[in-house]
């Protein structure tokens, strides 16, 4: 079984399509499985090669304005020439993330990689929506941090001389119980799709989220995101700054 995982986001790193690819590689162990990023077009035709050969092809991409962000539609394009020109019979699969937190907000992406299979003579495997994509790699980064500090400390206490009790594991066991609940959807969908692509067999789409209520998720993400503009993009002050860029000026 020859899987190819593509991820398809622009993103240099904290990319929640390339966590959800590892994912699904993990989830594929046994299967020989490669990853590709379609992060610069100088890297399509080497991945157009490896259609040839492939079993199942997982995709995994970010939405972008209720669709397929323009530079996979592009590889699309190609891919799409390239798999009829060279008879390509593989099974196709999504994995689809968006920054809000309803999952079914990945329908039309999902149909999209339905209708091209359909226009390039692939079989439509079946995908999964997920919603609240930033969240879900936010969590994957911060869990395993809090899980290590809650180990290292009871690890001293034992080095030290001091008894650890059982209740002193109990916050570690809270946390891994958190953990599971807020991407119990998460985990069981991509389970669900990858049993399908091991066996190159169709499966309905599903839609999944993290399981943060609505209320809750809107406030924190209002305030991750203006703090990751602050930090990624420019501060207040930069933006105010006198423009000495000659293309600028207006005449
Ligand atoms: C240009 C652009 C358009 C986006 N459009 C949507 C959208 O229509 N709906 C949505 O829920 N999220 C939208 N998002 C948010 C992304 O889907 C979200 O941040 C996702 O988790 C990014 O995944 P990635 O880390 O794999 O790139 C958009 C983001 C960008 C940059």
């Amino acid at each position: 079984m020859n899987i190819l995982i593509l991820n398809g986001s622009p993103k240099k790193k904290s990319s929640t399509s390339r966590l959800l690819g590892k994912m699904a590689g993990l989830l594929l162990a046994g299967c020989k499985v490669q990853y590709a990023s379609l992060r610069t077009k100088n890297e399509y035709p080497a991945i157009l090669q490896h259609l040839k050969d492939i079993d199942a092809l997982v995709l995994a991409a970010p939405l972008y304005v209720d669709g397929i962000p323009s530079h996979v539609l592009e590889f699309l394009q190609q891919a799409e020439d390239f798999c009829i020109k060279n008879n390509c019979h593989f099974s196709v699969y999504a994995i689809s993330n968006n920054g809000f937190i309803e999952g079914i907000h990945n329908k039309s992406h999902l149909r999209m990689y339905e209708c091209w299979c359909r226009r390039t003579g692939l079989t439509w495997g079946g995908g999964v929506g997920i919603g609240g994509g930033e969240m879900f790699h936010c969590l994957a980064v911060y869990y395993p941090i809090a899980f290590a500090v809650l180990i290292a400390i009871n690890l001293i206490k034992y080095i030290t001389g001091t008894a650890v009790t059982i209740s002193d594991w109990l916050p570690l066991a809270e946390n891994i119980g958190i953990y599971l609940f807020f991407n119990c959807g998460v985990f069981y969908c991509m389970a669900r799709l990858s049993a399908s692509v091991r066996k190159c067999r169709q499966t309905k789409n599903r839609y999944t989220r993290v399981m943060v209520p609505a209320f809750l998720f809107i406030p924190m993400a209002d305030i991750f995101m203006t703090l990751s503009a602050l930090f990624n993009g420019k501060f207040i002050f930069a933006l105010l700054k006198k423009d000495n860029n000659p293309h600028h000026k207006i005449e």
